[in-house]
C-alpha cells in the first residue's frame, strides 16, 4: 500500500529534538522580547531576560500568558512583526468580550500547513484520498487550517465547512471522500442526516474522520465507531497557538495525542499556584511557540486540562485526551464536575443518544444540574432516567435531575457544541 513517508523530526531520539528545543525556545524568547512592548515590559517586571533560559527547565522562570494579555492588547498589540509581513489574520470569538486576534506571516501559514499535513498523514491518510473539510472556514482557525494541511499532503480538498447538512450528506454520497475533518459533534448531525436520508452511514466511503474542537470522550469514540464506516481520531488546536495541528493522535496506536514538539513547547502546571507539574500528573497545559513569528506566544495558559506521557508512535511526547477547560467546570454542591464525566454516563446507556445540555440553576443558594438528553428513537424508556441519575450520584457523588426530551429538543450544532447552558443569575 502507498503510505506517505515520516518527517525525520517525528522520530528523532529525544536528544536530538531537546537540542533544537532549547535553541529554538532562546530565539522565541529573544523575538517576543525585542519586538512585543507587552513581552518587554512582563519579562522586566518579573527580572528575566531571553538569555537567562540556560536549559528548558530555565522556562519555568518566564510569566505566563493568558487569554486577558491578548484581550487587553487588541487587536494587534501582541503582533511581533510589521503589519507588511502579515499575510492572514484568524480571529477565536469567546464567550464574552473582544475577539482574541491571531496574525501569520508567510512563514508562519507554511509551517501550519506542514504541521496540518504531519497530522492528516499520522491520522491514516494515503496518497489519492479525498478530505471532506466540513469545520468552520473564515475567522475560526478550522477549516483554513484543514484545508492547507490536505493540500499541502497533495490530497483533493473538497471544502464544505459547516452547515447545509443535507448537501453534506448528498456530496459524501456523489465525491466519495475517504476522510471527514469536523467536530464530532457535527459528525452526529451529518450519521442523523444520513439516517434521515435512508443512507447506512457504515457503509459510506468515508474511512477516517479527523475530530476535534471541543472535548468529546473516548464513549463517543466507540459511539461514532460503532455507527459510522470511520477510525474516529482526535486532533487538538487552539487559534492562539496556531490553530488546528498542534497535536494528533496517530492512527497506529490511537493513545493521545503526538504534541508536535519541534514547533509547541509544552508544559503542563498546578492551575492553583503555576507550578510545573512532571510528566504523568494532571494539570493545566501551557504552550510556548518555538518557532512563530507573527504572534509569538510564551507559556500561553490553555485552560484546557490533560497530562503528558511518552511518546509511542512518535518519538514526541503525547498528551491525554482533554478531559475538560478549566472554564466548562461546574461547581455543584462542592463537587467539580465536567460536562465530559455525565457525557460517559450517558453513552454508557445504550438507550439514550449523544445530543445532551446540561443546564445549571439555582435552587435557593444552592446550585442545580439538571440533565436534558434524547433518547435514541424507538429505545424503550423505562427506567432510563432513574438509572442516569443513580449512576451521576454514586460515580460523580453529585444528585442531579434527568429529564428525556423529545427528538431534536436539542439544538445540532454546526461547529462546536455548547454542552453548558448556566440559567444561574448572573453575578451570583
Ligand atoms: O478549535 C482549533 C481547532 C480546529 C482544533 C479544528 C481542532 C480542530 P479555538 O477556536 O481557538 O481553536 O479553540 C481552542 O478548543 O483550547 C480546547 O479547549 C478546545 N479543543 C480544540 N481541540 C480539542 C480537542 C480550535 N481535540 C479550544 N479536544 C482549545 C478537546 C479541544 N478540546
Amino acid at each position: 500500500m502507498n503510505t506517505f513517508p515520516l518527517e525525520p523530526v517525528e522520530t528523532a531520539p529525544r536528544a536530538e529534538l531537546q537540542a533544537l528545543q532549547l535553541e529554538r525556545l532562546r530565539w522565541s524568547l529573544r523575538h517576543a522580547y525585542d519586538n512585543v512592548a507587552h513581552y518587554r515590559r512582563k519579562f522586566d517586571a518579573s527580572g528575566v531576560k531571553p538569555e537567562d533560559l540556560r536549559t528548558l527547565a530555565d522556562l519555568a522562570r518566564f510569566p505566563f500568558t493568558t487569554k486577558a494579555d491578548l484581550r487587553e492588547n487588541y487587536p494587534f498589540g501582541m503582533f511581533a512583526v510589521p503589519m507588511d509581513r502579515v499575510v492572514r489574520i484568524h480571529a477565536s470569538s469567546g464567550t464574552t468580550g473582544k475577539p482574541t486576534v491571531v496574525g501569520y506571516t508567510a512563514r508562519d501559514i507554511d509551517m501550519w500547513s506542514n504541521v496540518m499535513a504531519r497530522s492528516i498523514r499520522a491520522a491514516g491518510a494515503r496518497p489519492g484520498d479525498k478530505v471532506h473539510v466540513a469545520y468552520g472556514y473564515g475567522l475560526f482557525t478550522g477549516g483554513l487550517g484543514a484545508h492547507y494541511g490536505a493540500e499541502r499532503l497533495g490530497l483533493a480538498v473538497i471544502p464544505l465547512g459547516g452547515g447545509m447538512t443535507e448537501r453534506q450528506v448528498q456530496l459524501i454520497m456523489d465525491f466519495r471522500p475517504e476522510i471527514i475533518m469536523v467536530t464530532p459533534s457535527y459528525m452526529l448531525a451529518i450519521a442523523d442526516e444520513m439516517e434521515r436520508q435512508g443512507v447506512d452511514p457504515r457503509k459510506t466511503s468515508l474511512r477516517i474522520g479527523i475530530f476535534g474542537a471541543e472535548p468529546w470522550t473516548n464513549e463517543m469514540r466507540r459511539q461514532i465507531e460503532a455507527r459510522t464506516s470511520l477510525q474516529a481520531i482526535d486532533i487538538y488546536g487552539l487559534s492562539e497557538v496556531i490553530g488546528p495541528g498542534v497535536s494528533q493522535e496517530c492512527l497506529e496506536t490511537k493513545d493521545g495525542l503526538t504534541i508536535w514538539e519541534d514547533h509547541f513547547y509544552p508544559e503542563v502546571i498546578d492551575p492553583a499556584t503555576g507550578e510545573v507539574l512532571p510528566d504523568g500528573e494532571s494539570g493545566e497545559l501551557v504552550f510556548t511557540s518555538l518557532t512563530k513569528e507573527a504572534l509569538p506566544v510564551i507559556r500561553y495558559r490553555t485552560r484546557d486540562l490533560t497530562r503528558l506521557l511518552p511518546g509511542t508512535a512518535r518519538t514526541m511526547r503525547r498528551m491525554e485526551k482533554i478531559t475538560g477547560r478549566s472554564d466548562d467546570m461546574m461547581i455543584i454542591r462542592g463537587v467539580n464536575v465536567f460536562p465530559s464525566q455525565i457525557e460517559e454516563l450517558i453513552l454508557k446507556q445504550p438507550e439514550l443518544s449523544p445530543h445532551y445540555v446540561l443546564e445549571l440553576s439555582k435552587d435557593g443558594p444552592m446550585d442545580h444540574l439538571t440533565v436534558l438528553v434524547e433518547k435514541v428513537p424507538g429505545a424503550p424508556e423505562a427506567g432510563a432516567t432513574e438509572k442516569l441519575r443513580h449512576n451521576i450520584k454514586s460515580m460523580i457523588g453529585v444528585s442531579a435531575d434527568v429529564k428525556i426530551v423529545p427528538l431534536s429538543t436539542i439544538e445540532r450544532s454546526i461547529g462546536k457544541a455548547k454542552r453548558v447552558i448556566d440559567k444561574r443569575p448572573k453575578g451570583a
